[in-house]
């Protein structure tokens, strides 16, 4: 397996512009890993029934955009066999070494990876069965070109398959000061990098807007009241803090009580947590 560069001039740099690298707000490579692995966990059931729900099965070509260190992909490359393959797409160097090697460590052959950018994928127009994307329009600037790019890399009769979560789900039943801060700590982030943290919510409209004049929808809540997936917010904030930072969002200080709190309602049990709500949309292009 090998990572295949494309969408960036000689010099690095995007050829729309800048280097969306360098506008991703949380960790990439190692220090990302454990953090997607846990999201991996409390998100891959739902993406799992999502993927099968929207026509997953053997012998089709699925591109995966914003494939992070490949967790999707692996399992995708599995329900696509015989016949089928995956090719993953990253702007990120690092998330791309992670996934290519645990991808050969796997054995696995359908599967390749692609280092560009969403807008301006580089793979093959009209190449595709299935397009998918998970947590990636959330870090996007201009999250219709993204989609734009995605549905033109579908066949006549293709499937695009979008997952992605809004702010508006994340609150805790007590009500805390942690969550009520990091909502509004997200706010201010997501808006000095003009991202939208709402942007779950609006994907069956974006579809619409793209010419998908069908799309399904179904929205995933997760709760919970115990184990290490509780604590997903606390390492998100941890690994976000440069970025809050940089955007004036919050203080140091400020960062280790909320992070503190966060850890102590992870393991009071008594405290409901609402996660994140998810908003799965698939279509069918026509
Ligand atoms: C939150 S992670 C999600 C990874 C994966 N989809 C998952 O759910 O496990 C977002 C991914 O999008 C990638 N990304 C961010 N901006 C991008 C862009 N403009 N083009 C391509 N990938 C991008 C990041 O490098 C990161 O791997």
């Amino acid at each position: 397996m090998q990572i295949v560069r494309i969408g960036y001039s000689s010099r690095g740099i995007m050829q729309g512009g800048q280097n969306p690298d360098k506008r991703y707000i949380l960790a990439t490579g190692e220090k990302a890993v454990s953090r997607l692995d846990l999201l991996e966990r409390i998100f891959g059931p739902a993406t799992r029934h999502l993927l099968s729900a929207a026509g997953l099965c053997s012998g089709l070509r699925v591109a995966e955009i914003g494939c992070g260190i490949g967790l999707t992909a692996r399992w995708v490359s599995a329900q696509v066999s015989p016949g089928g393959s995956v090719a993953g797409v990253d702007s990120s160097t690092e998330q791309l070494r992670i996934a290519e090697k645990s991808g050969a460590e796997a054995g696995i052959t359908n599967l390749s990876f692609h280092e560009g950018s969403a807008y301006e994928t580089g793979l093959p127009r009209d190449g595709f069965d299935l397009v998918y994307s998970r947590f990636l329009l959330c870090h996007l600037d201009d999250p219709l070109k993204a989609l734009a790019e995605m549905s033109s890399l579908l066949k006549r009769g293709g499937i695009l398959v979008c997952e992605d979560h809004d702010d508006g789900g994340i609150f805790t039943e007590p009500p805390t000061q942690a969550y009520k801060r990091l909502v509004e700590i997200s706010g201010t982030v997501n808006r000095s990098h003009a991202l939208d943290a709402h942007i779950g919510l609006k994907l069956p409209r974006l579809f619409r807007e793209m010419g998908f004049s069908q799309p399904e929808v179904k929205v995933n809540q997760v709760a919970l009241l115990r184990g290490e997936e509780k604590r997903f917010w606390e390492l998100t904030l941890r690994e976000a803090a440069p970025a809050i930072l940089a955007a004036q969002a919050s203080t140091s200080a400020e960062l280790n009580v909320i992070c503190e709190e966060m850890r102590k309602i992870a393991q009071d049990e008594s405290i409901l947590l609402m996660l994140a709500r998810v908003t799965q949309v698939w279509a069918r292009k026509t």
